[in-house]
């Protein structure tokens, strides 16, 4: 019986581990840069996205007004181990009161408050430091099926995000569901799954414009031992050869 759940302990650990795979923001620039139209007016929703470690926030954030966003929502999950640190996109001191906590961000409006006459991440920083409206504890674990990021996500009109691949079905399932535009990067091999395929005949799935014979490379938490390079800035780079 503690080897059974000893082994399943390891399992869940071991699925969690094969989730931690960061996206890089030029991934995110190529394949975003294709969608520019149709997110005028739309609401954003990012459920899989420590928004203060996230590139699919920065992108979001940074280009809220080029894009012309109604709203940008993100959530943390709290089991993510690198909530917390490990990749600060900002610092925004006293905003994360225990760093571990799942965070919201909802931002409505991204003014120029620097006044350099450009909206960009700097003002998306001074809004994160000022305005204490943006960013809000979770009163949930920030698991994109919880009651509460069920609720953001009903309010979104597409999401994008690189969700947890050991949860793909059910996290697909669940925008199908709530019938929602969704950009997300998968695994070659979920294109057979034939809940997928299904989709896909159905026109409601098909894949992007990233090339996916090529695979892609992602951002690893610091204490990988495998792991393809490390980048100028010091971080693990992972390469993935079935993403897209
Ligand atoms: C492949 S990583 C990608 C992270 C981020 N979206 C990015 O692209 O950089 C998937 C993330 O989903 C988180 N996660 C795992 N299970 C989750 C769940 N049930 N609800 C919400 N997020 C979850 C993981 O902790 C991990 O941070």
């Amino acid at each position: 019986m503690k080897t059974k759940s000893l082994n399943k302990n390891l399992h869940k650990a071991s699925q969690a581990k094969k989730d931690e795979f960061y996206t890089q923001l030029v991934d995110i620039e190529n394949e975003l840069k294709h969608y520019k139209d149709q997110f005028r007016g739309k609401v954003v929703y990012c459920n899989c996205d420590d928004p203060f470690e996230s590139n699919f926030f920065k992108y979001f954030a940074a280009n809220f007004n080029a894009l012309g966003l109604k709203k940008l929502i993100t959530t943390s999950y709290v089991k993510s181990p690198i909530v917390g640190g490990q990749l600060p996109l900002f610092e925004v001191e006293g905003l994360k009161p225990s760093g571990k906590e799942p965070f919201k961000i909802e931002i409505k409006e991204v003014p120029d408050t620097d006044g350099d006459g450009a909206v960009n991440i700097d003002d998306v920083e001074y809004l994160l430091k000022h305005d204490r409206n943006t960013a809000t504890s979770l009163r949930g674990n920030g698991d994109f099926r919880s009651k509460e990021c069920i609720e953001l996500l009903k309010e979104a009109n597409i999401v994008v995000t690189n969700p947890p691949f050991s949860l793909f079905r059910e996290y697909v399932a669940q925008l199908v569901e709530y019938e929602k535009k969704f950009l997300i990067i998968g695994n070659t091999n979920s294109l057979t799954y034939k809940e997928i395929f299904k989709l896909i005949k159905e026109d409601k799935f098909r894949t992007g414009y990233t090339n996916f014979n090529v695979g892609m490379f992602f951002v690893v938490p610091d204490d990988w031992e495998h792991f393809h390079h490390i980048d100028k800035s010091g971080k693990k780079i992972a390469r993935v050869s079935t993403s897209c």
